[in-house]
């Protein structure tokens, strides 16, 4: 064993993916997705959306809701010309330990759980208003129209019971029913495909769309889709892919303990669901090797017994002085601990990158070069928030593909998951 430096380094290398490595896992993905594309089953879904490039035409009133995760909101929205007015919203946690219930759990079950969202919608609701609804629903959903999408399988740790299988907004409109509330979906999306339709609006070369949040995902335009011929965004469901990845003990030890090991293995590496058990289980393996807090007065039980959240980690990389009073370590171990969160938080944004150049490169179809000019939209706390992550996103892309890099821009979009909502559901009942 070496010293203390020495072990801090080796796992900081082990999370580290460099040029070869990106773009050999970039081609791996691209081949993974074509031959998903072509009927094969594969860990990428690569859903049909039913839904292509908006007309910019879209106008009128509608509701919108968004299940992203534990927060529910519902949203009214205005779209006119090109304009979007937000007319109103609810937002709700699903779960709410004082009023004692947690609709993400197994012990709640869809009727329990559609019944919340109709009453939030009903809240929102005029006396005498009727209108459409687009329902975000952001969880792998075999599609097979617009406004029909049934749970494939839950994600991001969530298990309510009686969902899984079912046609999701047929479970809604069942709800809004018994309460008697005039609103009616019509259209279903996962947030990746809300993003990429807001992007779309403001920019002509828009065509990926990736979240980058509690959980981690990515769509595209797929411009002869093999169902109808014609452009289509596909939702890949990418978070599920497992080809190629840099795996280290630490992720093993991750998806040992997650809802459902084996799945979701390229998010359980890079998404905010994650980051903070990755960033513990790191900082537990450094310390029985004694290469950090080693001084006998470090608050451990503080330390370790705390839920780690991506929070946490944007807090070590930002302000190690902090850490160092809190747990009162030594400025050495804050270091220690900066420094692989920042490991952690890189490997990340590139493996991340990397699936954005698979994608690039299917599109593009000629090798690793992209010679034309694509806009991907991002949104989500990791992109947006975490220290530097646009700056070390640029840095891959640049690192990967050289010159080609300036011919992709990439962009955080904001509000997909509603917007995008209103827009797709304008979509379905203009089409
Ligand atoms: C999970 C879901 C996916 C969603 C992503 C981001 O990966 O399976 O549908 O897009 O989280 O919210």
């Amino acid at each position: 064993m070496g010293s203390k430096l020495e072990i801090v380094q080796d796992v900081i290398n082990a999370f580290e993916v460099n040029k070869e490595s990106m773009l050999r896992t970039a081609m791996l993905f691209k081949e993974t997705m074509e031959k998903s594309l072509n009927g094969e089953k594969t860990c990428l879904k690569m859903l049909p959306s039913y839904i292509g490039k908006p007309t910019g035409k879209e106008q009128g009133t509608f509701m919108t809701i968004d299940m992203g995760g534990t927060n529910f909101r519902c949203t009214k929205y205005k779209i006119n010309n090109g304009n979007f007015e937000k007319v109103g919203e609810i937002k709700q946690k699903l779960i709410n330990k004082e009023k004692n219930y947690d609709l993400t759990k197994s012990d709640s079950d869809e009727k329990q759980l559609f019944g919340f969202m109709a009453e939030c919608i009903g809240e929102l609701l005029e006396p005498e208003e009727s209108l459409y609804l687009g329902n975000t629903f952001s969880f792998p959903c075999r599609q097979e129209g617009i406004n029909d999408a049934y749970l494939i399988q839950w994600t991001k740790e969530i298990t309510t019971s009686g969902v899984v299988g079912q046609n999701i907004n047929k479970l809604l409109e069942q709800s809004l029913k018994e309460k008697n509330i005039n609103v009616k979906p019509v259209a279903i999306l996962n947030d990746t495909v809300g993003t990429l339709l807001v992007a779309m609006y403001s920019y002509q070369t828009a065509d990926i769309g990736s979240i980058m949040g509690t959980g981690h995902n990515t769509c595209y335009l797929e411009n002869n889709h093999p169902l109808n011929g014609q452009k289509m965004i596909v939702n890949i469901e990418s978070g599920n892919y497992n080809v190629g990845l840099p795996v280290t003990k630490y992720d093993e030890i991750i998806d040992k303990n997650s809802q459902i090991p084996g799945a979701q293995l390229l998010e359980k590496m890079v998404s905010g669901y994650y980051m903070g058990s990755l960033l513990k289980e790191v900082c537990k393996d450094l310390y029985k090797n004694n290469a950090l807090f080693t001084n006998e007065d470090v608050d451990i039980d503080a330390f370790f017994n705390q839920n780690f959240n991506a929070l946490m980690v944007e807090n070590f990389i930002l302000y190690p002085s902090n850490t160092k009073e809190q747990y009162k370590c030594s400025i050495e171990d804050a270091e220690i601990v900066k420094r692989v969160s920042e490991a952690i938080l890189k490997r990340t944004v590139r493996l991340v990158a990397v699936s954005h150049m698979g994608i690039l490169f299917h599109q593009e179809n000629s090798g690793t070069s992209v010679n034309n000019e694509h806009v991907i939209a991002i949104d989500g706390t990791i992109y947006e928030k975490m220290p530097n992550a646009p700056q070390l996103m640029k840095e891959a892309f640049r690192e990967a593909l050289g010159d080609d890099a300036s011919n992709i821009e990439i962009r955080l979009v904001k509000d997909g998951s509603g917007l995008g909502a209103a827009i797709a559901a304008a979509f379905a009942v203009t089409q």
